[in-house]
């Protein structure tokens, strides 16, 4: 892949779209980072000439209305950037040949009698606003062309460059005795350069269709909390709530553990268990407070 042209939307500020920078320039792609400076995204026109402009060979996408909370009063809003972008971009690669990469969800998935992580072909029910923006995403993508694009399903992301549950436990730790963490919904935390490595070998193979991308393992936000404090040499006590105790605006799925079978097939890499990737994160933090 070295030489190729990759855009990289969301590459400036995005959690992942900075790891997916890092991790396509050490593969020596030309990889360039585009933000909300550069082109609107949300228009057509302007998302046509970045496309004549930049001429990528591949295209990640790594753009979202990501604030699940705020995207229930919000809708429009994180349908524009999560549905109608994703469907405009998939128009543009078929008709310039470019290959796209674009992230979605485990909260396309409800949870509901769940307790076996989640295949790429399980039927989808998202139980928020922001779950159903990305599923209309994907929908639209693949209604431009079934067998062109890879998308690539995540889940629980932590990582340098933004704000995330493990960076905001490490930071609530400093002054709190206790922490009261929900132990009812179970996942599968991801660190967001473990998922630009994965998500490039998809790209080397020029893989199309749905794949889940994470971290191996599975936690409640309760162990994920409790791991990341030990790991930040905190003596803050971790308390299990269940979920009414922390009521939020958007619904979230009890139970979203997704299944990268197909994933370690593929690219033959199996990604290494979530709480190896955290002691890397928070090692990186206490050096240099990202
Ligand atoms: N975070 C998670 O736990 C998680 C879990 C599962 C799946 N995912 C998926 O993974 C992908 C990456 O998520 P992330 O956590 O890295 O997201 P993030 O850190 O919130 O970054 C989102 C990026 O989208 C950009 N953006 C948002 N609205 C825009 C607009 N209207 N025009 C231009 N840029 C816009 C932001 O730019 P500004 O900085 O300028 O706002 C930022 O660069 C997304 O597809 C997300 O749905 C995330």
């Amino acid at each position: 892949m070295a030489g190729l042209k990759a855009v990289i939307l969301g590459g400036k500020t995005g959690m992942l779209g900075r790891a997916l920078l890092d991790a396509a320039l050490k593969m020596g792609l030309d990889a360039l980072p585009l933000g909300r400076e550069d082109y609107d995204m949300l228009d057509a026109d302007s998302l046509a000439r970045m496309v004549d402009r930049e001429e990528p060979d591949l295209l990640f996408n790594a753009i979202a209305y990501t604030n699940v909370d705020k995207a229930e009063e919000e809708e429009d809003q994180a349908q524009a950037v999560n549905a109608c972008l994703p469907g405009n971009l998939a128009r543009l690669a078929k008709a310039h040949g470019f290959q796209l990469i674009h992230f979605s969800t485990d909260f396309v998935f409800d949870g509901k009698n769940r307790s076996t992580p989640y295949l790429e072909n399980d039927e989808p029910n998202p139980l928020c606003a922001y779950g159903r923006t990305k599923l209309a995403g994907e929908r639209k993508i693949l209604e431009v062309d079934p067998d062109r694009f890879c998308i690539v399903r995540t889940a629980w992301l932590f990582g340098p460059g933004r704000k995330n549950f493990v960076k905001t436990m490490l930071t609530l730790a400093q002054d709190r005795d206790e922490l009261r963490v929900v132990h009812d919904q179970i996942g599968s935390p991801t660190y967001t350069p473990d998922l630009a490595s994965l998500s490039l070998a998809l790209a080397e193979l020029d893989v199309r269709g749905i794949f889940h991308a994470a971290n191996s393992g599975v936690a409640s936000w309760c162990e994920l909390a409790a791991e990341a404090i030990s790991l930040g040499g905190f003596n803050t006590t971790v308390t299990a709530i269940p979920t009414e105790e922390y009521p939020t605006p958007a619904a979230r799925p009890a139970y979203s553990v997704l299944d990268t079978t197909k994933l370690v097939k593929i690219t033959g890499v199996t990604p290494r268990p979530w709480v190896q990737a955290l002691r890397d994160y928070v090692y990186l933090m206490s050096g240099t407070e990202s």
